[in-house]
Formats: C-alpha cells, structure tokens, sequence
C-alpha cells in the first residue's frame, strides 16, 4: 500500500497527544465525542470510525456503551501502528479493529453499519460529496452518520489572515461550511441533517492551548519537538486564534440519517 507524505508522523503524533490527550488527534477528547454522539443510540451497534487516528474516540466509545464491533480506518500507517498499540495497552483489542485503507476507497459492502462517526478528518478530503456517497452507501439504512469538523464560514471567500494560518499550519486541509455541508448531505440523499457550530468553544479552548503551549506544556513540547518547532507550533496557535476570533475558522458539528427507503 502506497501512502504519500505523512501530516501525522510519531513526532507530530507525540506532540498532539500530549497537548489532547492518549489516543486524540484532535481537541475535546471524550467531551466532544460525547457531543457529536447526542442522542444516537449505540448499544449493540456496529460503528465505523472514518479517519479514525489513533483511536481515542473509540476506546473512549468502547469504554462507555456495548457496542457489537467498532472499526476504525484511517490513511496513515503511524497512526494505524498507534491505536493497534493503544488497543492492546487498554485491553479493547477485541472490540476495536483498526485498518490503513487507501485514500478515497471504503473496503466494506454496501449497508454494513448502524453508525458512521468522523471526527476532523473531512478536513482532509477535497471531494466531501463523493466521500459522503461512499459514507452513505456502508451506512445501513436508517443508521447515522455523526461528526465533528473543522469548518469555515458561509461567506464564500478567503481572508488573507486565513490563508496565513493554512500556510502556517501546512497540513492537507480543505474547509468546508456548516451550510455547505448541508447542501451535500441532502444531495447524496441524507435526510435529517442537523448542524451545530462549535466555534465559541473551541475559541476559548485553544486560548487555553496557545497559554499552555507557551508554559506548563512549553517544556515538554521543546523535548519531543525541538526548540524551533516548538516556536513554529506556538506561532500556528496564535495565527489560528486570529481566524477562531474572526470566525472564519469554525469548528461544527453535525449528524445526517440515510433513510430506511432510498
Ligand atoms: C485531525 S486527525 C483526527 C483523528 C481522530 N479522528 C481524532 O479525532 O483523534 C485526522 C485524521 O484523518 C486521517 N485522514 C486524512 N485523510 C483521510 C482519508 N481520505 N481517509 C481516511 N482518513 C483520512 C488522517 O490520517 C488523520 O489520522
């Protein structure tokens, strides 16, 4: 299996766990997992993770409800590597199965899960609507599909204080908006789509962040970073602050059904 450069090698990996959290490649840990969760039903389902990471959000599932199976798939071997590691480490290698598939390909049969759950991995597709289809399609009907993303607004430009912070951040994102979001669920034929912008939140988390970084953190990102990558990660906060503030940066939620008749 051929992957491209990696955004999440063991360094980064490092890094971002120890500002999130074991198992979290994103903000929020088991509180925003319980938020994108809502009211869907998990009990003896069977939940696919797209884009998974290392795991965090399902052991964090496995933990709290009686699933069937949890699968997570995502595109990087590091990553993969960590949650099998992680799985093991926390006894959920029997519940939790983890699998490195190819960018753009869903190896599952059509209607093979209750719930699809992503967390901040969208970001990372350009083509949202065809991602959704295949979404769709390894959706059972009637099942769910909950996630959470990082977004941008609904004004349809680019501010040049944005495009610093992409440049700056220097990961493969493509931000979508709550409302466009909304448009390609219901093209691919998801109804019940509900959408909730998290950007007050996690404005307020990352101020937190950017202070930590800066401090009590400061000493332990130098060591596994380096001094010049510490400087350069505490620079991306500040210039992520400055579009969380603006609001041209927003986190959101959101949760879509397939329908039990196509
Ligand atoms: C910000 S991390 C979030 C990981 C995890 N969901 C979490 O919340 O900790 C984004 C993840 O999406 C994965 N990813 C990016 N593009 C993907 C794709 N096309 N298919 C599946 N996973 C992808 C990355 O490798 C990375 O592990």
């Amino acid at each position: 299996m051929q992957n491209e450069e990696t955004d999440y090698d063991v360094t980064h990996i490092n890094f971002l766990e120890t500002l999130w959290g074991e198992g979290y490649l994103s903000p929020g840990g088991a509180n925003e997992v319980e938020l994108i969760i809502g009211e869907v039903d998990l009990n003896q389902k069977k939940i696919l993770d797209f884009g998974c990471g290392c795991g965090g959000a399902l052991f964090h599932i496995a933990e709290k409800y009686s699933v069937s199976e949890l699968i997570g798939v995502d595109i990087e071997a590091s990553v993969i590597r960590r949650a099998v590691y992680l799985a093991a480490k926390r006894s959920f290698e029997q519940v939790a199965k983890f699998k490195l598939i190819e960018r753009g390909q869903l190896p599952f049969v059509d209607s093979s899960f209750d719930v699809v759950f992503t967390k901040d991995a969208l970001i990372h597709v350009s083509d949202k609507k065809r991602i959704f289809a295949q979404l769709f399609r390894v959706l059972k009907p009637g099942g769910h599909l909950i996630a959470g993303d990082w977004m941008t607004w609904n004004r349809g430009y680019r501010t040049a204080d944005m495009q610093d912070y992409l440049d700056a951040e220097g990961l493969d994102f493509h931000m979508s908006s709550l409302s466009s979001y909304n448009r390609d669920l219901n093209e691919v034929g998801f109804v019940s789509v509900c959408l909730q912008d998290r950007q007050e939140w996690y404005l307020s988390k990352a101020t937190k962040e950017l202070n930590s970084l800066k401090n009590e953190l400061n000493k332990e990102i130098v060591g596994i970073l380096g001094h010049k990558e510490a400087q350069r990660q505490i620079k991306v906060w500040e210039k992520m602050i400055v579009v969380l503030e603006s609001g041209e940066h927003r986190p959101g939620h959101f949760s879509a059904t397939k329908p039990l008749i196509a």
